[in-house]
């Protein structure tokens, strides 16, 4: 096993080159700007932000997240600043970053989540839409649309044909067989895939009898699902010709390096940054010790390791 200086952690989404694998998952990660304080943003391959909508959405009242064992429930409801004031205010800023881009959409309506995404393709700065068909927490859009092939690829459909921008399609685990919403949104032209959104979950607060978050139920993240999440990224990679973005409860590079094994081209971190803000940095920075010392020269040497 030979030892060289610096291996070359760049990896390719279609066309989108990231300079590393390691992105951040939407909701977790704000509009990004928020973390310059803390961290060097730009050693990310990518930053993904909060969900952005046609309008601007309060999301659901508090309480709206708590913690679990190894993990945590949210049910935030897509609270954003919507498109044209995010254009307006953060895009300006997003874009002298010397990362990579990826606006995270939603609508409530298949007409709004390709509304959302024109006016992206339009605005200088970003680079993909990650397409977010996979909420939990929502009464119109989200997993209504991802728990569905049909309804996953007409919204896939529109966006397509909305923006040339890279489109990442962000899928449920709610589903029996990921196989058929990974043909279903590839079918429908989605450049990439990324997966699993949140598990659906409750917790119980026994002293005061009631459900501890406002709408009873919420999304499941954190390391409490990282197996079901390399699992499924597995299952996606083996059905899928695009390429996969792995998440789930990854807190250091091993856990990125078995989404990879699984067949995952990049990875997205999520629920690690609110322990951590600086946490996607030491995931890059244990993915190159990790090629240095087990001699891998490229990302690709490693991807899909098991299949
Ligand atoms: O409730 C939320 O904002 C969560 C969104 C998501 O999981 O996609």
């Amino acid at each position: 096993m030979g030892v060289f200086l610096k291996p070359d952690t760049s990896v390719k989404l279609g066309r989108l080159e990231l300079k590393n694998p390691v992105m951040t998952a939407s909701g977790t990660f704000g509009y990004a700007l928020e973390f310059e304080p803390y961290m060097d943003v730009e050693r990310l391959g990518a930053v993904v932000l909060k969900g952005l909508s046609l309008k601007p959405r309060d999301g659901n009242p508090p309480p709206r997240s708590c913690e679990t064992p190894c993990g945590m429930l949210n049910s935030i409801g897509l609270q954003n600043v919507g498109v044209e004031a995010f254009i307006k205010e953060k895009l300006p800023r997003l874009k002298r970053l010397k990362t990579r881009v990826v606006a995270n959409i939603f609508g409530e309506t298949i007409i709004e989540y390709a509304e959302v995404a024109r006016r992206l393709d339009s605005a200088d700065g970003v680079d993909a839409v990650e397409v977010n068909i996979s909420c939990p927490n929502v009464k119109k859009g989200g997993l209504s649309f991802g728990s569905d092939p049909s309804g996953a690829a007409k919204v896939v459909t529109a966006v397509r044909k909305a923006t040339k921008l890279h489109v990442m399609t962000k899928l449920s685990p709610n589903v029996t067989d990921i196989r058929v919403m990974v043909r279903a949104v590839e079918d429908a032209g989605t450049d990439s895939i990324s997966l699993i959104n949140t598990i659906p979950g409750m917790a119980i607060d026994v002293e005061r009898r009631r459900a501890v978050l406002s709408t009873v139920t919420g999304g499941l993240s954190g390391p409490a699902i990282r197996p079901i999440a390399v699992r499924m990224v597995w299952e996606a990679a083996k059905a899928a010709t695009v390429p996969i973005v792995g998440i789930g409860g990854i807190v250091n590079a091993r856990d990125a390096l078995e989404f990879i094994m699984a067949g995952a081209t990049a990875v997205e971190i999520g629920t690690a940054n609110f322990l951590d803000p600086a946490s996607a940095i030491a995931v890059v920075h244990g993915i190159e010790e990790y090629m240095r010392k087990n001699g891998v020269r490229t990302i690709k040497e490693i991807t899909g390791a098991v299949n």
